[in-house]
């Protein structure tokens, strides 16, 4: 049975002081309750990168350390980027790759997210390639047709070794901090398609998150109808009780499965 991964993205909250407090708070929760199942990931803002990696080394916090975007080249006059290169430096292991923030607000083509999960991976960085629909896209029933066209335009091209590194976050973009997650429903549908869609990539065992609205109280129903590996978590990863929380939740559904 794969592993679960619940994943946090900070976003831009969390300074690099709040983000050591909240790393150990993580750490003694985790003492108290370790996740069997789980693999957890912190996902801070660039600048907070260098003292999270060096506190989950120093007390052995057990969450792995992600970042929230990364430039497609190595080095160059790109004022304000960082390479993948830099991240590996930083003892950083995996990206997000086309979030639907930066595919909104920052014109994140999806030619440049191919070109983004294509060095995340060439690099060795785990990466999260986010897809979703927007509610217009839903409401007029496009929203697999969008995601397939989404999956195939970033993933097709990638080596065996590219294609074991990569993850797939569905978020719809009408879920992300509106409170309002999906439905389990939808959540499967969606979940089902992904793995139908990757499958037809040579992408089989790819571990597919959803994201949106996700809190400690409709974490453990979703992973447990819906069929998906875990969670990007937003707003409910800037509190370590209620990010440890969700792993919590997730961790009991896998526990029960392995008996
Ligand atoms: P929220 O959990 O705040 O809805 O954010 C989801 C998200 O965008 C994670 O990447």
């Amino acid at each position: 049975m794969k592993r679960a991964l619940v994943m946090g993205n900070w976003k831009m909250n969390l300074d690099y002081v709040e983000a050591v407090h909240l790393v150990q708070q993580l750490g003694v929760l985790a003492s108290n309750r370790p996740l069997d199942h789980v693999d957890v990931v912190v996902v801070p803002p660039f600048v907070d990168l260098r003292s999270v990696t060096s506190v989950v080394e120093s007390e052995r916090v057990p969450v792995g350390v992600g970042a929230q975007h990364v430039n497609p080249l190595e080095s160059g006059a790109h004022t304000g980027e960082i390479s993948a290169p830099m991240l590996r430096r930083l003892g950083v292991a995996s990206v997000l790759v086309g979030h639907s923030e930066r595919r909104q607000m920052y014109s994140m083509s999806d030619d440049v997210v191919a070109q983004t999960l294509q060095a995340a991976t060439r690099h060795g960085l785990a990466g999260v390639l986010c897809v979703g629909e927007s509610l217009d896209v839903r409401e007029a029933g496009q929203h697999l047709d969008y995601v397939a066209d989404q999956l195939r335009s970033a993933l097709e091209g990638l080596s065996d070794t590219q294609r074991e590194l990569v993850t797939i976050a569905y978020e719809p973009i009408w879920a992300i901090g509106t409170g309002l997650s999906a439905s389990t429903d939808q959540v499967r549908e969606m979940t089902e398609h992904i793995r139908v869609v990757a499958s037809s990539l040579s992408l089989a065992n790819a571990r597919v998150l959803y994201g949106g609205s996700v809190n400690a109280e409709n974490a453990g129903a979703i992973v447990r109808e819906s069929g998906v590996d875990g969670f990007l978590v937003g707003g409910a990863s800037l509190k370590a009780e209620s990010f440890w929380s969700i792993g919590e939740a997730v961790d009991d559904c896998y526990a029960g499965r392995a008996t």
